[in-house]
Formats: structure tokens, C-alpha cells, sequence
């Protein structure tokens, strides 16, 4: 059962970030006020707040099918891509092993640091994506070489939802003796996650993708992974992330992981109900639309939708005037006009990368609010191409 929106207007944007469940506000405002210690103190405060880290930490190891002893609390998803990649690399410098690859759809998290490394002198791959996103492992057969020292590839892509088939690509890093990280920011909560049969020894984690609280992440880091600090300093995290811990958002994340857990199997059937409901619905009513990314490869709350002569962002903002929240791709790449590094990567014509719209829902999602969409979107795509139509030339009768 969906709880009561907080909020009267319509947010389809869960994917950029998602409002905190009850239980992760009481746990984190409980935390704040009750277990304000230092979780590295000896006396009765300092434990008082290890507790804390420990519950946590047991329950986002719980989501991410891994050991307490796996998980390394970050500031968030990008910390943690960064930390996989740049703790990873540092280690295997000695090496010479001075190659990564990666898929061309990643999150900014991973490309940019990609970038700076490239910038550092090491080699990066981008391997391409197939027309619904999907990368074939036959494309990472070809590029890795006994050089590589990571394979990075996202579990599930932000803006289109598709899922990659990352047991196969890990196997493949592993008979190269390459490391496997998989950005699962968009996944975690959304589909059931196991690191272990995933074959990964990295894998990221944010809070705030499943109803946690903002500022707290994770790393899954394979016991007996070879990796570098990123952040020096004190003992922290078994000396992998030094800092001290911010305790109460951790807190809120393991609620938010242990919630979004319990109601994993409910929610993947209510959601994608209410997707293809949505889906369809817009199909239905709006001629000139076509669905990005894989029908069936993707994550149950996400659809990417192209609006044949409508400027996405004109839409996103007349939608946003009738009170509906949604997205034009990532939201780290809004208020840009630039067209979706992703649906580019799919080979998709410009009318389609340039045109589209990410509708992504969760927990406060209700078939009404889909149905209020439903209401007003074929009106403001009719006004707005409308108002966009060109001149039609003269028609001659021959
Ligand atoms: C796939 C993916 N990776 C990484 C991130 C970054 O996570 P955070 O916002 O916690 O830094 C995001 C957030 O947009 C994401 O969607």
C-alpha cells in the first residue's frame, strides 16, 4: 500500500532522488538527537552510536547480499564510484595494469572520474550499448587485455532503467584478472541485489535512490579486494574511508535498506503495474511516442519516453506549472540543453535524444496521480507542437 503523499503535487522523479520513508526520518532524527557520540569513542556515547553504524551496516549489507564486513560507509553514490575506481586504480598502479573499461551509459560518478584518471595517463574503454541499452559481453571480450585492471559497468542505467547483465561481464573481468564494479545507485531497493552471485567485488550504494536520507552511500568492497583509501586520515572503516561517520544518516540508510527490502517483491508488482499504466496510457493518447531503452531488461519504476516535435524541456515545464515533477534524463545534466549521453550511446536519432522525458515513481506513487498525468499531458504536447510547427511547403498538384 502506498503511504499518504505528503506533498499535493506529483513527483515522477524518484530516480533523482526520493523523499525519506517515516521509519528513516524517525531513525535519523532519534540518532541526532539520542547518539550524538563519536562512534570511534571508547566510552558509553561513542558505543552508543557504533550500534548505530552496526545495525546499519548489517541491514545495507543485508540488500546488497554481502558480509557487515563488506560494506563501507561513503557520503553517497559518487563517493562511493569514486572510491571504487580511484582506490581500485591506486592499488593495481604498481602493476602496470594501467587499463579500465567501462560502458559508454554511465553515471557522470564514473565517466568523469574515468576522465581524470585518463588525464593521469591511464587507458579507458567505453564499450558501446546495443539499441535498447544493453551492453553485449562479446563487446567487453574484445577490449579487455591482461592490461586491464577494472571493468566498471552500472547495474541498472538512471535514465532508461535497462539492466545489464553483469554476472556475465564479471565473469569475463575475472578470468582477466580484472576487478568488477557495479554502480548500483539505480538498483538498490528496486531489484533484488546479491554481490555474491553478481560475481562483483565492488558495487555502489546511495541512500537517497530508496527513501534514505541524502549524504550517506556505500561501497561494497569483496573481502580481500586489493584497494587504496581515497580519503586519508584516521582508522575509520577498516582503515578503507577515513572520516567521522555521519551516524544519522547511516542510521536513516539502514532503516531505508531494511524497509525497501522487506517490501522489495511487493513493491517491483505495484510499481511496474502502475509504470505500464502510465506507459501505455501515454502511448495511447499521444501519437508521435516511442519508449526508450529495454521493454523487459529494466527496473520496475522507470520509463523513458520520446515526444516526437516537442522540446523535453518545454514539456517538463508546463507539466511542472500543472504541478507534475518529472525528468528529461539525468538530473545532473538538466537545465542543459545538451542530449542525453545515453540515448546518443543507443544510436538514436536527435528527434529522439532530444525529446524525451524520464517518468520514474516509488513509494508515495499512486495510480490517481498517474491518471492526472494521463489527463493533462496529451493537452500541453498538442499545445506546445502546436506553437513549435513549422510552415508546411506549398503542395503543387503534379
Ligand atoms: C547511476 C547513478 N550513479 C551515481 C549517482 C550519484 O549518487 P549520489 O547522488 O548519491 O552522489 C547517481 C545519482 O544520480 C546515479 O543515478
Amino acid at each position: 500500500m502506498p503511504v499518504a503523499n505528503p506533498n499535493s503535487r506529483i513527483y515522477f522523479d524518484y530516480n533523482a532522488t526520493t523523499p525519506l520513508s517515516p521509519g528513516a526520518i524517525e531513525a535519523v532524527t532519534a540518532t541526532m538527537r539520542d547518539q550524538f557520540g563519536n562512534a570511534s569513542s571508547v566510552h558509553r556515547f561513542g558505543q552508543q552510536a557504533k550500534a548505530r553504524l552496526d545495525e546499519a551496516r548489517s541491514e545495507v549489507a543485508a540488500l546488497a547480499g554481502a558480509d557487515p564486513s563488506e560494506i563501507v560507509f561513503t557520503s553517497g553514490g559518487t563517493e562511493a564510484d569514486n572510491f571504487a575506481i580511484r582506490g581500485a586504480a591506486d592499488a593495481a598502479e604498481p602493476t602496470g595494469r594501467r587499463h579500465l573499461v567501462a560502458s559508454a551509459i554511465e553515471h557522470e560518478a564514473v565517466l568523469n572520474t574515468l576522465r581524470a584518471l585518463a588525464r593521469r595517463g591511464w587507458a579507458v574503454t567505453l564499450l558501446p550499448v546495443d539499441q535498447s541499452g544493453i551492453v553485449d559481453p562479446a563487446r567487453l571480450r574484445d577490449a579487455i587485455t591482461s592490461e586491464t585492471s577494472l571493468v566498471s559497468v552500472m547495474h541498472a542505467n538512471n535514465e532508461i532503467g535497462t539492466i545489464q547483465p553483469i554476472a556475465e561481464l564479471a565473469a569475463i573481468a575475472r578470468e582477466h584478472g580484472a576487478l568488477m564494479h557495479t554502480d548500483a545507485v539505480q538498483s538498490g531497493g528496486k531489484l533484488p541485489l546479491d554481490a555474491r552471485a553478481l560475481g562483483v567485488d565492488l558495487l555502489s550504494l546511495s541512500a537517497h535512490k530508496f527513501n534514505g536520507p541524502k549524504g550517506a552511500g556505500a561501497l561494497f568492497v569483496r573481502r580481500g579486494t586489493r584497494m587504496l583509501p581515497i580519503l586519508t586520515g584516521g582508522k575509520h572503516e577498516r582503515n578503507r574511508r577515513a572520516g567521522t561517520e555521519n551516524v544519522p544518516a547511516i542510521a536513516g540508510m539502514g532503516v531505508a535498506a531494511a524497509e525497501a527490502r522487506g517490501k522489495l517483491a511487493a513493491e517491483s508488482v505495484r510499481l511496474a503495474a502502475l509504470r505500464d499504466r502510465l506507459e501505455t496510457g501515454v502511448l495511447a493518447a499521444v501519437p508521435g511516442t516511442a519508449v526508450n531503452g529495454d521493454p523487459a531488461r529494466r527496473v520496475p519504476n522507470t520509463t523513458n519516453i520520446s515526444f516526437d516535435r516537442v522540446e523535453a524541456e518545454s514539456l517538463l515545464i508546463a507539466l511542472d506549472l500543472e504541478g507534475i515533477a518529472v525528468s528529461t534524463g539525468s538530473a545532473c545534466s538538466s537545465g542543459t540543453l545538451e542530449p542525453s549521453h545515453v540515448l546518443r550511446a543507443m544510436g538514436l536519432p536527435p528527434h529522439r535524444t532530444q525529446n524525451s522525458l524520464r517518468f520514474s515513481l516509488g513509494l508515495f506513487s499512486t495510480a490517481a496521480e498517474v491518471d492526472r498525468l494521463l489527463e493533462v499531458l496529451p493537452g500541453l504536447v498538442e499545445k506546445l507542437r502546436g506553437l513549435t510547427r513549422r510552415p508546411q511547403p506549398a503542395r503543387t498538384s503534379s
